[in-house]
């Protein structure tokens, strides 16, 4: 049986504050509290402060980056925290555990892959006793890194902790960490050093479930919150350079949390860091899941997506999705004004898997090429479908032909803005009719490029603010690119956006709220 316990907290307040002073010395725009708050507490970014819209400059410029759920679950090849809601006595078959079910969620109707999660059915002494064989012995910090930023990713968001409750740093407050394997090492540790020398913004997800932790349960939430506290405090004077706090459990209320207690320490340690949708709040950016998120000029959202339908790693048997395919999500995203937060599941011996690192080196090939086209631009203005994306700069348009149609031309609407000029950002031949129906593109097979061709169309005017004069069709049957708004509502930002304006509304915790809660 698992016997990892809960540590008391040892840090001297003496050590307390000279940490703190250490976060302290990368604050660079520190606003108050209450403007802080009030910035999380707003969907749109218009509404917020000045100083709430600049913060994500940069992450908006950034548009790519590498999500990383790895943990000891990688040793068995079987689902990140969710083989541990369906354990099975020898690993037969999945037997429910006594925890609410997927269909409790209504997942079932609208998201059958997500019960491939707690496939295989791991039993509960093989799974609960992971972190004993986890040596991931090939685990090098400087090469993942390298290896995210040569496929011109901007940044990292890492698990530090997933709902199982494994932390991947060795904590003061508690035993279920890196020191209960034998590798001993800190990895959070390693990646935050890593990325702070390679110039690498760094962000933590930290999951607020924790199915492991004993103080984790309705009349007992206080402690846990506190727990939660010293954690994520923890974190952040360790390692100044966290700029990003991915939470992951939005339906649940920010009350619940304790999420002012949470916020205001956050803040005083980070008050530029950027948070995520999932603190039952709406954050500063949504973050629809396995999803492209809709096209959107008002709301900040990144799309967060695996190779393999699986956020950990499944072992070799897993299909990984092709280059092509996650070049075009990174398209789609950007033309639709969003980021693209794309998952690698590291193998147990604490490598990329090899397919999924061959995607990302090529997807880095077509960036150094095709990169202006991509950061710091805008979505639009034409609205993505199956057959383009648009991304736009000062007088410049880019279009990203994902598929020509049969006739060879792609045609696109009308625009008020006269063409100067076309070029096929990797060279080659273009052509590009501008006329009162709009423009017709022709590149020759030869020179379109496998996955996505990108067209540089500058013109006489600043385009930012352009907007079609007719919206584009899909050009040959194509079905326009899902909505996240489904997700959108399992992360509160449905729920947020009622509450938007008016910082009085509060979540209160209902029963059924806690029926989902607990005991995950
Ligand atoms: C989900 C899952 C989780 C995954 C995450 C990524 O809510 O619970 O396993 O880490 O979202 O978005």
């Amino acid at each position: 049986m698992n016997s990892f316990r809960i540590k008391r907290m040892k840090t001297s307040s003496f050590g307390a504050a000279l940490l703190l002073c250490a976060a302290g010395a990368s604050i660079a725009e520190p606003t108050t509290y209450d403007q802080f708050i009030a910035d999380q507490r707003i969907a749109k970014r218009a509404k917020k402060s000045e100083a709430g819209q600049r913060r994500l400059d940069w992450w908006r410029d950034a548009r790519f980056g590498m999500f990383i759920h790895w943990d000891p679950s990688s040793v068995a090849a079987c689902e990140i925290s969710w083989s541990k809601l369906y354990y099975d006595d020898v690993g037969d078959t999945i037997k429910p555990n006594p925890r609410p079910g997927p269909g409790l969620m209504g997942m079932n109707e609208w998201h059958e892959p997500w019960l491939d999660w707690f496939h295989p059915p791991v039993p509960r002494e093989v799974y609960d006793n992971l972190p004993k064989s986890f040596y991931p012995g090939m685990f090098d910090a400087d090469r993942i890194v390298a290896q995210a930023k040569a496929a011109g990713m901007k940044y990292i968001v890492q698990v530090s902790k997933h709902h199982n409750g494994f932390c991947m740093w060795n904590s003061e407050f508690t035993d279920f960490d890196m020191s209960a394997t034998p590798f001993k090492r800190d990895i959070i540790g390693e990646m935050a050093k890593a990325c702070e020398k390679a110039g690498m913004k760094y962000g933590i997800y930290y999951s607020q479930r924790d199915w492991h932790h004993p103080d984790y349960g309705p009349e007992r939430m206080a402690k846990y919150n506190e727990y939660m506290r010293n954690q994520i405090k923890e974190l952040l004077t360790r390692h100044p350079n966290i700029s990003i706090l991915w939470f992951d459990s939005g339906g649940y209320p920010f009350d619940l949390w304790e999420g002012d207690a949470l916020y205001r320490m956050v803040h005083q340690l980070k008050p530029d860091i950027i948070i995520n949708d999932r603190c039952g709040l709406p954050g500063d950016f949504s973050s629809p899941e396995q999803l492209i998120g809709s096209y959107d000029l008002e709301r900040d959202w990144e799309s967060n997506m695996t190779f393999t339908g699986f956020w950990s790693w499944h072992g070799y048997q897993t299909k990984v999705i092709s280059y092509e395919e996650c070049l075009q999500r990174l398209v789609q995203c950007a033309g639709g004004n969003g980021n693209l937060l794309m998952n690698i599941g590291p193998m147990p011996t604490g490598e990329i898997d090899t397919r999924e690192a061959d995607r990302l080196r090529r997807v880095g090939e077509w960036l150094k090429v095709n990169g202006s086209a991509i950061y710091g631009t805008k979505g639009g203005p034409f609205k993505p479908n199956e057959n383009f994306a648009s991304t736009r700069k000062g007088n410049r348009i880019y279009l990203h032909v994902m598929k020509w149609p049969e006739s060879g031309n792609l045609t696109i609407p009308p625009l008020d803005a006269k063409l100067v000029k076309a070029v096929l950002m990797r060279g080659g031949k273009v052509d590009v009719k501008q006329s009162d129906a709009g423009f017709e593109i022709s590149v020759p097979k030869e020179s379109r490029e496998p996955g996505v061709t990108t067209v540089g169309m500058e013109f006489d005017r600043n385009v930012m603010d352009l907007v079609p004069a007719v919206p584009p069709k899909p050009v040959s049957g194509g079905k326009p690119v899902k909505s996240s708004s489904r997700f959108s509502q399992m992360n509160g930002y449905e729920a947020a956006r009622v509450n938007d304006g008016d910082p009085k509304t509060r979540w209160v915790v209902s029963d059924a709220v806690s029926a989902v809660c607990f005991p995950w």
